[in-house]
């Protein structure tokens, strides 16, 4: 029984958070409207970027013309700043791909 990696593949968003979304959370609400340092990641799967109500984006990410879809959030995760150069979210990025796919499902699901 290998649990830990088959646990780590078959992710299933109605289980709640993926365990990596906590390096998210500190800046991120999964509820809509609930904006915190960084905007509401509600509803944010397939809508422009810079487009979440009552947050002030910086003009760099809401003149980025980005769509959030898998690969862009996939990039976005990934490399913040080589995605979107300027952008405010202070984040240095996530490396592992496994982990990143799980939080665009979860994204997806919210
Ligand atoms: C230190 C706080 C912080 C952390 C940690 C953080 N973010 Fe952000 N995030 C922000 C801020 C601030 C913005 C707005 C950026 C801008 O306007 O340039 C943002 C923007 C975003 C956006 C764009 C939203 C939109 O509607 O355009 C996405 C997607 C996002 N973050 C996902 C994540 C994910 C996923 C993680 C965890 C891997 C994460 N962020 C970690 C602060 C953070």
């Amino acid at each position: 029984m290998a649990q830990a990696s088959d646990e780590a593949a078959a992710y299933d968003p109605a289980s709640g958070p993926p365990k990596a979304f906590a390096q998210c959370s500190i800046c991120h609400s999964a509820e809509p409207g609930k904006n915190m340092i960084g905007p509401s990641l509600a509803g944010i799967y397939g809508e422009k970027a810079g487009d979440v109500e009552g947050f002030n984006f910086s003009p760099a990410m809401m003149k980025s013309g980005l769509v959030w879809d898998d690969e862009t959030l996939d990039a976005y995760i990934e490399n913040p700043r080589k995605v979107v150069p300027g952008t405010r979210m202070s984040y240095a990025g996530m490396k592992n791909p496994e982990m990143r796919q799980q939080i665009i499902e979860y994204i997806k699901s919210l």
